[in-house]
């Protein structure tokens, strides 16, 4: 069962008379537990394939699954709902709430489901230990460091145990050694709870650390290559 299945997946913008092919006509599966870098020149359509595959946009034509789920049958509310659930999202700019701290950022999502908050706490403080913040939790977002805040963006993106990922240019604001930092925690968590993750970057140094790299180029896709077990240190290769 794939994770995530596009299917001639395409999405338009009209700007004037002219129609953009945002995405156009994007066939693939991503599989449970992949690690996949997308990669491509600005413009080239990165953000709307993940903003897709993220249910934050509805395709112009073509479907999408999540877990073998046809989501263009669903309604706004089993929209929102399989968001909520299934996904988790990391952005540039981090997107913490400035008035919580750090453990109520992570828990925001909790909101979104039903009895998140009362089953929800004890994975949320789990989570802040896992990606190293256990000495931060009362601390507001304006206290961290961007590497830290990255860290309580990506805490949060799992606090529903989502199946899936999705990180859009998440080191774009960090300085080289603090992204490395966040991509081995994210291989980390890739790892141990097989979630899968896709992440979109300019970083060819982070896209090579994937097990898998899909090159966009004007919506479509150029290349989608898998690291062989050969690739040392790859991800999404069982380790012994
Ligand atoms: N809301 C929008 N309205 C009109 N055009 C858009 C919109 N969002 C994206 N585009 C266009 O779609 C194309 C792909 O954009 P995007 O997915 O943001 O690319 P990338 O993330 O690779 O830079 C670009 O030509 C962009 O200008
Ligand atoms: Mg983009």
């Amino acid at each position: 069962m794939a994770n995530v299945r596009l299917v001639n997946l395409t999405k338009q913008y009209k700007r004037g008379a002219e129609v953009i092919h945002a995405l156009d006509d994007v066939t693939l599966d991503i599989e449970k537990g992949e690690f996949v870098a997308v990669v491509g020149r600005s413009g080239s359509g990165k953000t709307t394939m993940l903003d897709l595959m993220g249910l934050l946009l509805r395709p112009t034509s073509g479907s999408l699954f999540i877990d073998d789920i046809d989501t263009s049958k669903l309604g706004d509310r089993q929209l929102a709902q399989m968001r909520a659930r299934r996904v988790g999202f990391v952005f540039q700019e981090y997107n913490l709430l400035s008035g919580l701290n750090v453990l109520e950022n992570v828990m925001l999502p909790l909101r979104y489901v039903k009895d998140g908050r009362k089953r929800g706490a004890p994975r949320a403080v789990e989570l802040i230990e896992r990606v190293g913040l256990s000495d931060r939790v009362r601390h507001r977002p304006t206290e961290l460091s961007g590497g830290q805040a990255q860290r309580v963006a990506i805490a949060r993106s799992m606090v529903n145990s989502p199946s899936l990922i999705l990180l859009d240019e998440p080191t774009g604001a960090v300085d080289t050694e603090t992204a490395q930092q966040l991509v081995d925690l994210l291989k980390r968590l890739n790892q141990e709870d097989r979630v899968t993750i896709v992440i979109v970057t300019h970083d060819l140094d982070i896209a090579g650390q994937a097990s898998r790299q899909i090159r966009l180029k004007d919506g479509r896709v150029l290349t989608d290559e898998r690291v062989g077990a050969a690739g040392a240190g790859s991800l999404g290769v069982p380790v012994a």
